[in-house]
């Protein structure tokens, strides 16, 4: 069938980080059928008066479930070693709820839960926040070396993979949490050595230590240079808090070369970031183009 659109990204990868944020994590529930005709009813876009937008992601084991073929999908591997350990927590759905009303993501979870029905069970919600216009909670700018505009897009976008794969992408997702009275512990000056980067004006800092997690993840060290749209936000809970990683990536392997770096595979150097936060969750999901308003999940179908 003709279509009046090419396909391209759903646009929350390329937009900026919306005010508030839920992540929504779905696994398939045993013994249940009816996974394609839901994922067919979670691709139109949710309506226009309900004040929030999505960016879905589908896990390697639901799309090899469906029968579908998208080269390059596959699991976060676990890692850990003196210091540190990187969970695998994989899942059959993420869904980026984005808006600015708490009520509306309330509103629209509800809708989804019973969409997806009984097919997919929630697992998880975890609720993000802008903080002071793009602040880690240890008050240190997040985002500052992202990619803009046509890099953006070349980072983040798949492109010549052909049609139902051009314009999708792929998005690594960690849950860190913080022990910000640890973090707080530290000296100014140490904090900053942490990060790499001088919190009072953000710039980075010339004598920055091996381990400053800048100087683990510049993009441009690499060669050539690996660069990752990266969208996290701050989330918080009762008791708990810190970052959602949100990086989205043409290939998987752009965000394991950076994870390598600061889990220290090659040199033994742990990023300084592990002294006061650690990630509870990490997941890899494949986020299907958008082709006239809906999600393109032609990959889905076997080829008759
Ligand atoms: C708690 C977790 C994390 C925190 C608080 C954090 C925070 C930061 C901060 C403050 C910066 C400097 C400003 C900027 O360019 O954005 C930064 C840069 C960066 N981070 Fe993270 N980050 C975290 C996890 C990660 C992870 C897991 C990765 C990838 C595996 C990563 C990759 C990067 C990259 C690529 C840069 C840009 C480096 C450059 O090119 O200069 N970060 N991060």
């Amino acid at each position: 069938m003709a279509s009046a659109e090419p396909a391209g990204p759903q646009p929350g990868i390329l937009e900026e980080v919306p005010p508030l944020a839920r992540y929504l994590v779905f696994r398939r529930a045993p013994g249940t059928g009816g996974a394609r005709e839901a994922l067919e009813a979670l691709a139109e876009p949710p309506p226009p008066n309900a004040g929030v937008s999505r960016v879905i992601g589908l896990g390697s084991a639901l799309v090899r479930e469906l029968g579908g073929a998208v080269p390059g999908l596959r699991d976060l591997l676990p890692a850990s070693g003196p210091g540190f350990t990187v969970p695998s927590t994989p899942a059959a759905l993420w869904i980026w709820l984005r808006g600015e009303d708490r009520g509306d993501l309330v509103h629209e979870t509800r809708r989804l839960v019973r969409r997806l029905d009984p097919a997919f069970r929630l697992d998880d919600i975890v609720e993000a926040f802008r903080h002071r216009g793009g602040l880690d909670l240890t008050g240190y700018e997040d985002g500052t070396e992202n990619p803009t505009g046509s890099a953006a897009r070349a980072a983040a976008l798949v492109s010549g993979g052909g049609p139902g794969l051009d314009g999708s992408s792929f998005v690594a997702v960690q849950v860190w949490e913080h022990d910000l009275d640890r973090f707080e512990r530290f000296s100014g000056p140490i904090q900053d050595h942490i990060i790499g980067r001088r919190r009072s004006d953000n710039a980075e800092l010339p004598d920055g230590p091996d381990a400053a997690h800048v100087q683990r993840t510049e993009q441009e060290a690499f060669d050539p240079p690996v660069f990752l749209l990266r969208r996290s936000m701050p989330w918080a809970d009762a008791r708990r808090a810190g970052l959602v990683f949100v990086a989205f990536v043409r290939r998987l392997d752009a965000f394991e070369r950076h994870l390598d770096r600061m889990i220290g595979k090659d040199d033994g150097v742990l990023d300084h970031l592990f002294r006061f936060t650690r990630p509870v969750t990490g997941a890899f999901f494949w986020c299907p183009p958008v082709r006239d308003g809906r999600l393109d999940l032609r990959v889905l179908d076997p080829v008759s």
